[in-house]
């Protein structure tokens, strides 16, 4: 029998397990309970029930559509969160959800033309919230591009074709692979030349992306340039720091001072993840930037933050960040 925690109150029991691709999973889930949630919001779920092991995943259902709550997970190689509830969870089991969390979402946008660019497991908020545009605003109108490696690693395949068919005039579809493009399938990464050519209307559009860090910021670049305006780009930042990294994105060099260790991670990933994947030891509860149970010390190195809600002048000036808050740029020296 597990129990709620304070930040994970919410307890849903897992009804099936499907598998998407060679390394996705989705989780249906049900829940006794009303769970509100927006299109786009993702939820943080208690591990193994754990009060401080907490992970963030997108919920990729729609609300008043899906008849479950569902979570899509990657599977990351070292991952405690998502090697559990890819391999060890079983329809039965109880999870503990937090409320539905983030900004990302057009469920409070007023706008009806959207450009989703989608890269890798990004897919899942872009799913979620054109199932709901779709079904729940008439006069939407959208252009997805969603980016894979390779084309057997398309998430939710069928439900895109049955979508596509349905709404044939509100939604086109842009699949695009890296490597090994097959028909229907575009090659190679998204441009400002395929923009140009497939989106001409891209200035009027609301613009919203979900991908690894490095791909988010190559189409921020790409759309803030052909006129989109900066109100109208949104980008899912929890990605960032969650297990959703491509294993193509280069990589940056870590070295931890007090361990006499060093280690790589993905550019673009959060600290906290680097960390984890490199096993050097760090609490993380919120895992985004709340709690200030991740507070690390960087001695020196290219890096971004995105919260230092709980650190104080003087730690910051220290060079104090809370690591799930940090993005890496560039190499890293830990104290
Ligand atoms: S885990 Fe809570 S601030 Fe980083």
């Amino acid at each position: 029998m597990t129990m709620p925690t304070p930040r994970c109150p919410n307890q849903m029991q897992v009804h099936s397990i499907r598998q998407e691709t060679a390394d996705v999973w989705t989780l249906e889930l049900i829940t006794q309970d009303v769970y509100p949630y927006l299109p786009g919001q993702y939820a943080l779920v208690s591990i193994r029930s754990s009060h401080t092991t907490l992970r963030a995943y997108t919920i990729s259902s729609s609300p008043g559509l899906s008849r479950f709550i569902t979570l899509t997970v990657r599977h990351q190689p070292n991952g405690e969160g998502s090697t559990w509830l890819t391999h060890e969870i079983k329809p039965g089991n109880t999870l503990w959800l937090s409320d539905a969390q983030g900004e990302f979402t057009c469920a409070n946008k007023a706008d009806s033309h959207y450009l989703m660019l989608a890269g890798g497991c990004g897919i899942t908020p872009i799913m979620s919230m054109s199932r709901w545009l779709l079904a729940k605003r008439p006069h939407s109108d959208l252009i997805v591009f969603y980016n894979v490696r390779t084309p057997p690693d398309v998430v939710f395949a069928e439900e895109w074709q049955r979508l596509t068919e349905r709404y044939p005039t509100r939604l086109t579809l842009y699949l695009m692979a890296e490597n090994g493009a097959t028909e229907g399938c575009l090659s190679g990464r998204i441009s400002s030349q395929l923009l140009n050519e497939k989106v001409a209307d891209i200035s009027q559009r609301t613009v919203m992306t979900c991908g690894p860090a490095a791909y988010m910021a190559e189409v921020e670049k790409i759309g803030l340039a052909m006129g989109v305006p900066a109100e109208r780009f949104h980008k899912e930042q929890f990605h960032t720091a969650a297990e959703c990294v491509s294993a193509d994105e280069p990589r940056i060099n870590l070295m931890i001072h007090s361990l006499n260790k060093t280690g790589s991670a993905p550019v673009g990933t959060s600290l906290l993840f680097a960390m984890e994947q490199n096993s050097v030891p760090v609490i993380a509860a919120c895992r985004s930037g709340v709690c200030g149970s991740c507070k690390t010390k960087i001695v020196k190195g290219y890096y971004t933050t995105t919260s230092q809600m709980t650190l104080t002048n003087d730690e910051i000036a220290q060079g104090y960040v809370l690591a799930c808050s940090c993005r890496l740029d560039g190499d890293v020296e830990l104290a």
